[in-house]
């Protein structure tokens, strides 16, 4: 089928010699292949060089000025200088229908597209492909060159909130970047496995329903689950305190009886008591638990649809069994791993990782002195129980940076167990941390909040414009929309680990490279559709040609990165990669319209402009579907 493609491909492209096959050399969906693999085989017949070694080494440039592809002169490891190798090989360049002369400067040479034919790859490629341009199913199979061997599977554990407690901006940055990796992971042809792992065990849910019975109301529960456990969460947890207090209170004013019935009878030791039959699988205790859970994730799956999330599994702490945490617990013990420390299980890193790394882990604790286990156990359970369920070929936790000792010690303890296997395939992606978020109520607690408070922002932001405020059709809606793409895009602006200040103004301002300013140009180009109003036979008849002007190439020039930006995102699995293109590429559109219009033109021009402005749409619509954002026709 590929080689089909690449026929087709070839009859589009009437000039093109033929193509040679390189290995991850996609031609049929990828334009800027095609050019690689037609430099290759220039290179090759100059230098004599392998071809494989020759053809990752064309590769492309942080901005068009230096060209459409670099080659760095030293990567095709030939002897002599770098500098005179380049002058004796452009002397022996040939004319190329696809390429210009290269001039080499020092060390490198880079490569120009001729318009042209570049034209005719890429639109017709991008209208041909639509929501799959960029797409590379065939980098997730087990074996490219036999699907029926099967996808590999990609496990992203993402969001991960804790039942009855603030949903805060980890866990809002773990869900925004989660979601676009578990997209891009899709978009290369993997069999993705989207797993939420709620915190949602421990004693502290032992409390939460000693609460209910004191302070909830099935009415409520039932209205707002999220937000009424978390009130009730925070009343019992006063309470406790207060008795604490009380307690303390009273051992000081030499009451000890008084304060020890206190400790043996109070909220806190019916909390442990309440647990204990949970774990025990005391039905009733269960049942009550399973309620608040299921509403909770009732809720939750509302929220994430906003974001264009669902998950296919809701996992949790809850999820893993005791007995393969004791059976766990048993195996390190065995391996002479863990030690006894006054009653506690506790792995100290030092005396079984050699060097600085060992005394960098630390010492952890596998189990408390009452026999719980801990955080960490369960995550080294749920590990195991993963690999067997799903035999994933890898999985990826998106989790804070806070929490970076806790996933390398977890990591290292299942290859320490002598799982090398599966500790080889698993991945923390971290993140930095989110400055003043707040809401104009107060601090955030939940998702929902975060959510309507910036789409309030936005609606008054929107307001302000009030022409163009009447012209939409659904303002509320559309606000809505508009904020969660400015929370999304400020996000996903940074680097991963940088922090960011949250920052309202900012991230709902049209003006600069924020949500509304992509949603606005998806938008335009939706309009110019609508009153341009071409046929499908109409813009496939387009004599691209015509589209000579240096704002039309430019753009073209952008277009064809697409494919070859979402490659380079598997590498870096930085959202960042995908956002700094969408806005070179919206920002050579914006400049573009002034000297391309369409409405007035002739109708041949208008035809090969409106394929153009198509493909764009097609792009940016890709993209930011990638990005987990919903893209606006109008506004
Ligand atoms: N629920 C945890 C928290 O809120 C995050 C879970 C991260 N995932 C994991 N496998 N430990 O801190």
């Amino acid at each position: 089928a590929a080689d089909a493609s690449v026929d087709q491909l070839a009859a589009l492209l009437k000039d093109l010699p033929p193509l040679d096959q390189y290995p991850n050399c996609f031609p049929a969906i990828n334009p800027v292949d095609i050019y690689r693999s037609h430099i290759t085989s220039i290179l090759h017949k100059i230098t004599g060089v392998d071809p494989k070694v020759i053809y990752p080494a064309l590769q492309w440039t942080a901005t068009l000025d230096k060209g459409d592809l670099v080659l760095a002169i030293p990567a095709l490891r030939v002897k002599g200088k770098p500098d005179a190798l380049g002058k004796e090989w452009m002397d022996k360049w040939e004319e190329s229908p696809l390429v210009e002369k290269p001039i080499h400067t020092g060390n490198f040479i880079p490569f120009f597209f001729k318009p042209g034919p570049l034209a005719k790859a890429v639109i017709p490629l991008a209208r041909r492909n639509k929501t799959e341009y960029g797409a590379n199913k065939s980098l997730g199979l087990k074996d490219q060159n036999d699907p029926s061997k099967g996808k590999k599977r990609m496990i992203v554990e993402f969001s991960s909130p804790n039942i009855a407690k603030p949903f805060h901006a980890g866990h809002l940055r773990s869900t925004i970047i989660g979601g676009f990796l578990a997209n891009l992971y899709e978009a290369a042809g993997w069999d993705v496995v989207r797993i939420n792992y709620l915190g949602d065990w421990g004693k502290q849910y032992g409390l939460l329903a000693l609460g209910f019975e004191k302070y909830g109301s099935e009415e409520e529960l039932t209205r707002d689950p999220i937000n009424h456990l978390f009130n009730v969460y925070v009343k019992i947890n006063q309470d406790i305190t207060a008795e604490k207090e009380q307690a303390e209170k009273l051992q000081a004013e030499g009451k000890a009886d008084e304060a020890q019935k206190i400790r043996d009878e109070g909220f806190d030791e019916q909390a442990r008591r309440y647990f204990k039959q949970m774990t025990e699988g005391e039905e009733k205790a269960l049942a009550l638990w399973k309620r608040f859970r299921d509403l909770s994730i009732e809720k939750y799956k509302e929220t994430y649809a906003r974001l264009n999330i669902r998950y296919d599994v809701y996992s949790g702490e809850s999820q893993v069994p005791e007995e393969d945490m004791q059976a766990a617990a048993k195996k390190m013990a065995d391996m002479g791993l863990t030690e006894e420390d006054n009653g506690a299980l506790l792995l100290d890193f030092a005396k079984h990782v050699p060097g600085k790394a060992g005394k960098s882990l630390g010492k952890a604790i596998l189990r408390k002195k009452d026999g719980t286990a801990l955080y960490l156990t369960r995550d080294i359970s749920e590990m195991l129980n993963r690999y067997k369920k799903y035999d994933f070929d890898q999985m990826i936790y998106v989790v804070a940076s806070q929490q970076d000792l806790h996933l390398k010690q977890f990591f290292k303890i299942v290859e320490l167990m002598g799982y090398k296997d599966i500790a080889a395939k698993v991945q923390h992606i971290n993140f930095g941390m989110v400055l003043g978020m707040s809401t104009r109520k107060g601090t955030v607690k939940f998702l929902n909040d975060i959510l309507r408070d910036v789409g309030d922002h936005m609606h008054d932001v929107m307001r302000k414009n009030e022409d163009k405020y009447k012209q939409v059709a659904d303002p509320v809606a559309t606000a809505d929309t508009l904020g969660i793409s400015s929370v999304m895009v400020q996000d996903m602006t940074g680097k991963r680990i940088n922090n960011y200040e949250f920052n309202m103004d900012a991230m709902t301002s049209f003006e600069g490279d924020t949500g509304p300013y992509l949603q606005y140009a998806h938008a335009r180009l939706c309009s110019i559709t609508r009153r341009v109003a071409l046929s499908e036979e109409e813009l496939a008849s387009a004599d691209f040609s015509l589209l000579t002007e240096s704002h039309a190439t430019e753009l073209i020039r952008v277009l064809a990165q697409w494919p070859d930006v979402v490659q380079n995102t598997l590498r870096t699995l930085e959202p960042t990669t995908v956002m700094t293109y969408l806005f070179k590429m919206t920002h050579t559109l914006s400049a573009s319209y002034d000297h391309l219009r369409i409405v007035g033109s002739e109708p041949e021009l208008m035809k090969a402009r409106m394929a153009l402005y198509d493909s764009a749409r097609i792009t940016l619509n890709n993209a930011m579907r990638l990005l987990g954002l919903s893209p606006v026709e109008r506004m």
